[in-house]
């Protein structure tokens, strides 16, 4: 059974239907990238996952564990406080915006939550949390307030913070779009490493160069629905709907204008790719690179085929 099973998950706000039957699954040791467009729902699944947001419907289950569900009921149902607590002590969580207690150094942010939540003594886990500041390359920065250090910095605590804890897996949204770009390869490189000491991964991201390289699995959501799944090599390199092609396209190229004639529905990514894939081009090998300039280039002439196909299909009167 996978570590994390997400079924037929729906979540509205007021009238607005947000998530219309997510399906998703996390292997244990696995790293899962989401992918997709501003307001697809992306951040709307992890915060249901972690009970932020309260489904509407589906089932939802964490190694084992049911968060909620509604399998055979007429209406969705949770886990007790009490179990939820203790299930949301397993999931790590890191968001766009730097979330750090701004009155607390580094150190006192980290140790924290062990201290309060898990009842570590203070020696234990101040000595835990210099060694996760090692490992996220900070050891000098123990004693900063957050205002004393850069977005990378912040996130690189945030991500130790959450380590802190011992989840069993880490849920990353978006964790490099508020930093500068020049920054965000340092975040990228702690997850890279936690993901290669085999953490278990879910990971909203807009660097595509990244989600190639350390991803088992992507999924492309669009509109509160998977449109498409498999591995980076497949939906990256291969993608199979005209959605994810032009997202695809739209983010690597950033070229909104160059829309396909029928995609008045879509709504393109936030502004800030482009300086998000030079990131990920920066912190790629140069192969991965290459390939990627290559698929850029593969996209466009297929996005201009199909465009003058429905040209010629609107001359033609068809
Ligand atoms: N608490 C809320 N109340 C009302 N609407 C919300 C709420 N949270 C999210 N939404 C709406 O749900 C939709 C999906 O939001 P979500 O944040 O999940 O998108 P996203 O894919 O993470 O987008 P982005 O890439 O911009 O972060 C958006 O239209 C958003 O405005
Ligand atoms: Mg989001």
């Amino acid at each position: 059974m996978a570590f994390v099973t997400i079924e037929g998950l729906t979540k509205s706000f007021g009238d607005n239907e947000i998530l219309k039957g997510i399906d998703l699954e996390v292997e244990r040791g696995d790293v899962v990238s989401i992918i997709g467009p501003s307001g697809s729902g992306k951040t709307t699944i992890l915060r249901s996952l972690n009970v932020l947001e309260r489904a509407d419907g589906g089932h939802i289950e964490v190694d084992g564990r049911v968060i909620c569900s509604d399998r055979g009921k007429a209406k969705i149902q949770f886990a007790s406080k009490k179990e939820l607590r203790s299930i949301r002590e397993g999931l790590g969580m890191v968001f766009q915006r730097f979330n750090l207690f701004p009155h607390m150094t580094a150190l006192e942010n980290i140790v924290e939550a062990p201290m309060a939540v898990k009842g570590v003594s203070r020696t234990v886990a101040e000595k835990t949390a210099r060694e996760l500041l090692e490992s996220v390359g900070l050891s000098h920065r123990a004693d900063h307030y957050p205002a004393q250090m850069s977005g990378g910095q912040q996130q690189r605590v945030a991500i130790a913070r959450a380590l802190a804890m011992e989840p069993s897996i880490m849920l990353f949204d978006e964790v490099t779009s508020a930093v500068d770009p020049e920054l965000a390869g340092e975040i990228l490189l702690v997850m890279k490493r936690l993901a290669e000491q085999g953490m278990t991964m879910l990971v909203v991201t807009h660097e595509m160069g990244f989600a190639a390289d350390i991803s088992d699995r992507v999924l492309f959501i669009d509109h509160g629905k998977v449109v498409e799944q498999g591995s980076a090599a497949q939906v990256l390199s291969n993608p199979q709907h005209e959605r994810t092609k032009a997202f695809l396209h739209a983010v690597l190229e950033r070229a909104p204008m160059d829309a396909p004639a029928d995609a008045d529905d879509t709504h393109w990514p936030a502004n800030d790719d482009a300086a998000h894939i030079a990131a990920a081009a920066h912190h790629s090998d140069e192969a991965k690179l290459e390939a990627l300039q290559t698929e850029v280039a593969r996209l466009r002439a297929e996005l201009d085929a199909t465009r003058q196909q429905s040209d010629s299909a609107q001359e033609s009167g068809v």
